[in-house]
């Protein structure tokens, strides 16, 4: 089948079966390989990317399903400007160990403030329920939340995703 999928700003077109996963469209055929695969049973929440800005986990998602979406992966969040706060927050409150989970708990972090600038501590742990950290790192992920929760300014000239950035 022949989709389109809007990757980080950027129209891809490609032919793939129709049960080509998500995660690999974005890993083999795209080469964004930021987007981690850790379990391939809907558990680790690696694999999250940003389907119209709804955190999704890409590896139970086909690629047919995100045809005439808008995904945004890690290599997304880093705009023109810099740095997603997101990204600096994990870097200021050491939030990553291993660093195997951040791509996904940092897209589920962004989709989060875009809802909710200001969420408590609760409420980014809520979140950030369905991802696991190997490392068990979960407060300084927590802290890394909350440094970007109050930094705003960057926060607002992050939301537009940029093609071909690196995280
Ligand atoms: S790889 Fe998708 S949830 Fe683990
Ligand atoms: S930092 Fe290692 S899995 Fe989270």
């Amino acid at each position: 089948m022949q989709v389109t999928i809007n990757v980080n700003g950027e129209d891809h077109t490609a032919d793939v079966e129709p049960r080509h996963l998500l995660v690999r469209f974005l890993r083999d055929d795209l080469g964004l390989t930021g987007t981690h695969w850790g379990c391939d049973t809907s558990n680790c929440g690696t694999c999250v990317v940003l389907l119209d800005g709804e955190p999704v986990k890409s590896c139970t998602m086909l690629a047919v399903m995100a045809a005439g979406h808008q995904v945004r992966t890690v290599e997304g969040l880093e705009t023109a400007d810099g740095l997603d706060p997101v990204q600096q927050g994990f870097i200021e409150q050491h939030g990553l160990q291993c660093g195997f989970c951040t791509p996904g708990m940092m897209l589920t972090a962004r989709a989060l403030l875009d809802r909710d600038p200001d969420p408590s501590e609760q409420q980014i742990r809520e979140a950030i329920s369905g991802q696991l950290c190997r490392c068990t790192g979960y407060l300084n992920i927590v802290r890394a939340v909350q440094w970007a929760a109050h930094h705003p300014a960057a926060a607002a000239a992050a939301t537009a995703p940029s093609a071909g950035s690196t995280p």
